[in-house]
């Protein structure tokens, strides 16, 4: 009986020994399984408790309890010493520094188009404009016909049209729509007099591109109706727009100019905003740049908006906003701005 308890208390001793020896998590779990392993030492030692007479069990078993409980507070001591270090060297070498500015996004940016058509509707905005869509699949009947373009008008042939097949009904043949202008008529048939809109959108033409045409660009139009509004609220109300866009010293002219929808019609110039004025480059020596078309609407158009045209007057005017990008950037051919070219795209960011 005796020589077990010597056994059990030299076991106790010789692993409490090597427990220091044990310096890493593998190592102690090595220790674990030969002490307190299922067929570890402690086990292998317990044996003999089957030998031992029923008087000499209980304190055999007493000192066999001990020697287990001391094994596995030890164990567990070491294990979170060993722990504790493994974390303190982790954090000693995996720095962090959390005073770091983050890793940065990758991060989209406005289309130049976009760009310039927001700071017309912001323009037009402090004057009272609001700014309203129309869709880019049009009734030939608002895109031309209530425009005072009747069918065999010449001016359809200068907008070749790209037509929707099959698509026709109440307003006539379907087609994409080949100016912003419908969205007058749309306006004026949903609202009286006074209006005050601009209408920015995409336009389509079936035409040859080059690095001045698009078959898909965007224009933006603009429609002010009310009574005794005249060319000079037009030539007001343009002067202001172009120098928020072009800058405080620019100066606007009107050329006589045909549209079937107005009348007079202008064509709209701004003094250059490269040159000043003086002849460059960009206005090709003329110290001009065009801007648009514009004038006082129709009286036919208010006619058949059903607006009376011995009460009420207005202007319009429509320009094509990737020209006013390009102005603005610099940039020297139209096709670039749909061609989804990254390396172009980034530089507005
Ligand atoms: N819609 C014309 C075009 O695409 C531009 C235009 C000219 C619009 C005169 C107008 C205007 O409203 O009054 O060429």
């Amino acid at each position: 009986m005796s020589d077990l308890i010597r056994a059990l208390e030299t076991l106790e001793e010789t692993a409490l020994g090597s427990l220091d020896g044990a310096s890493d998590v593998d190592s102690l779990e090595r220790w674990r399984l030969l002490v307190l392993g299922r067929r570890g030492s402690l086990a292998e030692t317990l044996k003999g408790l089957g030998t031992l007479t029923a008087d000499q069990r209980p304190k055999a078993g007493q000192v066999a309890n001990r020697v287990k409980a001391s094994l596995e507070a030890s164990f567990a001591v070491r294990l979170e010493t060993i722990q504790k270090e493994v974390r303190r060297l982790e954090l000693g070498a995996e720095r962090l520094d959390v005073t770091l500015p983050a890793s940065p996004r990758p991060r989209g940016s406005l289309h130049p188009v976009t760009k310039i058509r927001r700071e017309i509707e912001g323009a037009f905005a402090r004057l009272g404009f609001t700014s309203v869509e129309g869709p880019e699949v049009e009734w030939d009947q608002y895109n031309f016909t209530m425009l005072n373009i009747p069918p065999d008008h010449p001016a359809r042939d200068i907008q070749d049209s790209f037509y929707i097949d099959g698509g026709s009904g109440t307003g006539g043949e379907m087609l994409l729509r080949t100016q912003t202008s419908p969205v007058q008529i749309r306006t004026m048939l949903a609202h009286k007099p006074p209006i005050r809109i601009i209408a920015p959108g995409r336009t389509y033409r079936n035409e040859a591109t080059d690095a001045s045409h698009e078959a898909m660009f965007t224009q933006v139009e603009g429609l002010c109706v009310d009574r005794n509004v005249t060319m000079a609220d037009l030539r007001g109300t343009l002067t202001a727009v172009t120098r928020v866009l072009f800058g405080p010293d620019r100066e606007i002219r009107f050329r006589c100019g045909y549209f079937p929808f107005v009348e007079p019609g202008a064509e709209v110039d701004m003094t250059c905003h490269v040159c000043n004025g003086r002849g460059c480059r960009v206005c090709k020596r003329t110290g001009w740049i065009e801007l648009g078309g514009a004038g006082m609407v129709h009286p036919k158009v208010l006619a058949n908006v059903g607006i009376d045209p011995s009460v009420y007057s207005g202007w319009a005017f429509g320009c094509g906003l990737e020209r006013f990008a390009m102005l603005r950037y610099g940039i020297d051919d139209i096709r670039l701005f749909y061609d989804n070219d990254l390396r172009f795209l980034r530089q507005f960011s």
